[in-house]
């Protein structure tokens, strides 16, 4: 192993670190309030236009369970959930994320979260009723990244679908996995999520210090948000987690079986990043969302973090299978308080498709090959090699 920057080199070809070497001279202002105490991402609300479509996706095809419906809004969960819903999907206009809701440990947590984005001028709204059904008082902000935010802790309880054995598909979705957000400036978002009480547990980076990409938890996975660099705020994917890969290998049987094979984005595959084994898939709307499973621990407080070079070609598929453009480009509007989409920024800095895809790209399997890789895997770095 070498050391480099305060970054350790190991034999898996990444480097570990003790604190995430992330930095911005951009910086939201820091609150001198104490943040809410997050437990875990716990449902997202989305908005789609076709909400009899996006019923066949989530429910008839991905299996998720209808605990509530009505003419405007239909509330799934996974199988393990036992708080009313993971997903709300809204009939609207225009599809977008209305919110990225996370779950806090206890009532007074409501209160801390105004406080901490009322200092510094965030709109915040509290609705002692809920904005969703199943969902008691709770608040939600626009935040300095620009996303809307929830913060909630009552929650209707449910059955736990996880002994409901004869309920349970091959291709069940057991428990929320995580959000994933398309930031413009990582380092800006990184530190406005860390101020909310985030750890970072990897990130993708390259020589000069421009960062890609970076995975922040609260729960002990490696992510419960992660921020991946591009034009925003937008929303990336949405993940699910199941238990096993072959979970994962059947709903894309189901898919092939049904001629829906299209919505299959990318994949089935191995991360690097996180370890998780995954599928990308699009709903109706375009939105995309992830199955993925068997991250690892990261509980510990002194838990190591990885950070890749963008120009590994194992970071994003451990196999080197190329990323297909359209992941790095697309990703969902997200709504303020009103119901507006909220402007779209263009990043500025280099984009990871960029200066891995294309005339400028490169990547490598071994760093010290001289020799570059073999055509037949030169997918990732030559636009249309995998067409
Ligand atoms: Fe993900």
């Amino acid at each position: 192993m070498s050391t480099h920057d305060g970054k350790t080199l190991t034999s898996s070809g990444f480097y570990v670190s003790q604190e995430a070497p992330i930095h911005t001279d951009n910086p939201a202002p820091t609150p001198q309030a104490t943040p809410p105490d997050i437990l875990r991402c716990a449902y997202m609300d989305l908005v789609v236009t076709d909400l009899a479509a996006s019923r066949v996706f989530y429910v008839d095809i991905l299996g998720l369970y209808v605990t509530e419906e009505d003419d405007e809004a239909i509330y799934l969960r996974s199988t393990e959930e036992f708080i009313h819903h993971n997903l709300v999907l809204r009939q609207g206009p225009i599809a977008a994320v209305a919110a990225f809701s996370y779950r806090v440990r206890t009532p007074e947590d409501l209160d801390r979260a105004v406080a901490f984005y009322s200092e510094i001028g965030c709109r915040v709204e509290r609705r002692p009723e809920g904005w969703t059904k199943g969902i008691g008082d709770s608040v939600r902000v626009v935040d300095p990244r620009g996303s809307p935010c929830e913060f909630c802790h009552q929650a209707g309880r449910v059955g736990r679908l996880a002994w409901r054995s004869a309920l349970r598909p091959p291709g069940e979705l057991g428990r929320l996995g995580h959000f994933n957000q398309a930031p413009p400036d990582v380092p800006r978002a990184v530190k406005w999520t860390r101020d909310l009480g985030f750890r970072v547990t990897e990130d993708i980076q390259d020589d000069e210090g421009t960062v890609y990409a970076a995975w922040m938890r609260r729960k002990p996975t490696v992510h419960d948000t992660a921020m991946t660099g591009g034009d925003g705020p937008r929303m990336h994917h949405i993940a699910f987690s199941t238990h096993e890969k072959h979970n994962i290998l059947a709903v894309c049987d189901k898919l092939g079986a049904l001629r829906r094979s299209d919505a299959i984005e990318r994949g089935p595959g191995r991360h690097g990043v996180s370890n998780a084994f995954y599928l990308y898939l699009r709903d109706p709307d375009g939105h995309r969302v992830e199955i993925y499973t068997q991250d690892y621990y990261t509980g510990d407080p002194d838990n190591p973090v990885v950070t890749w070079d963008v120009h590994d070609n194992q970071r994003r598929d451990f196999w080197g299978n190329p990323v297909v453009p359209s992941w790095y480009t697309d990703a969902s509007l997200v709504l303020d308080l009103d119901g507006n989409p909220q402007p779209v920024l263009a990043r500025t800095e280099a984009s990871e498709m960029a200066v891995t895809i294309g005339a400028d790209g490169f990547s490598y399997t071994r760093p010290d090959d001289d020799e570059p890789m073999p055509e037949y895997k030169q997918g990732e770095y030559k636009l249309g090699n995998q067409l």
